[in-house]
């Protein structure tokens, strides 16, 4: 996607976080956007904050109730006729040590984070194929690429999201549908705040990593530069993260030891 202008985009989880941004700073880059999350006072507030209100659309969304989704896609495209860009971004992480995470709260992030994207998807895909070109952008997580203390149902609904996409993206190459992994890592958002802890309930904290971790300005900066070179995965973090993927592929022992010093 070469550029922004005039093109519509739609945002899931653009509440808050990442997905406020990347509503900013496509608007500014003459997009227009649809806002959707489950809470529509948030997406007001954020839709008056955008450079270009006018260019908005708030239209509520629950990723955990697919039943609704192809509502949802007939309305927006009765009133765009087209999405040049999804933006997948809607997700929830996780606070908790598996041995102490109840399996409802697995089940709740795979539904949210992996089920609700790909029920979506599958719903938005046949318009995408007619249109000369569009991109899907999915939200992963380096949490997406290895496994990491206290994220085990996250991690596992972020790995899924890859096998998924990477699969579909080969398959929709002839329909021009582009796909694009962003692997992010300790961006200052409400993430940890929002997270679930072992039981379901808020964590209700800011994880360190948050607190050290990248502007969400900067974390969405990049994923835009991405998604315009159309990037098949990008990896956004401080550092040595960035080269995470490639230690842990030619150096597993010593990425393990590693990972064993960020014990929380
Ligand atoms: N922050 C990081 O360090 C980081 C790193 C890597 C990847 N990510 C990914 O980035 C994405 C956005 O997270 P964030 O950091 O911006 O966190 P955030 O500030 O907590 O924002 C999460 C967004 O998802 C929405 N959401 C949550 N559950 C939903 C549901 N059931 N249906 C619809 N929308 C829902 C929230 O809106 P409502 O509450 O209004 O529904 C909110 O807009 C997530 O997929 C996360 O995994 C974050």
């Amino acid at each position: 996607m070469k550029n922004f202008q005039n093109k519509i985009v739609w945002i899931t989880g653009a509440s808050a976080g990442i997905g406020e941004e990347m509503a900013r700073q496509l608007n500014q880059k003459g997009a227009t956007i649809i806002l959707s999350a489950r809470r529509k006072e948030a997406l007001e507030k954020v839709q008056q904050s955008l450079p270009f209100p006018e260019k908005s659309y708030v239209m509520t969304i629950d990723m955990e109730a697919p039943t609704t989704f192809t509502d949802k896609v007939k309305e927006v495209i009765q009133k765009f006729g087209k999405i040049d860009l999804l933006f997948l971004n809607a997700g929830i992480s996780q606070r908790s040590y598996a041995a102490q995470t109840d399996i409802s709260v697995d089940r709740r992030l795979m539904e949210i984070n992996y089920f609700g994207p790909v029920a979506l998807t599958k719903i938005l895909l046949p318009f995408l194929q007619k249109q000369t070109e569009s991109n899907i952008a999915v939200n992963s997580s380096l949490a997406g690429k290895f496994g990491f203390y206290e994220r085990s149902a996250y991690s596992a609904s972020k790995f899924a999201l890859h096998g998924f996409f990477e699969s579909l993206r080969l398959e929709e190459a002839e329909h021009n549908v582009n796909v694009n992994m962003l692997c992010a890592i300790g961006i200052k958002t409400g993430i940890s705040q929002n997270a679930l802890d072992g039981n379901g309930k808020p964590f209700a904290k800011t994880s360190a990593m948050q607190e050290e971790g990248i502007a969400v300005d900067d974390c969405v900066s990049q994923m835009v530069a991405a998604i315009e070179n159309n990037k098949k995965e990008v990896i956004i973090g401080k550092g040595a993260q960035r080269f995470s993927t490639k230690i842990k592929e030619f150096l597993p022992e010593l990425f393990f030891k590693m990972l064993q010093k960020r014990k929380p």
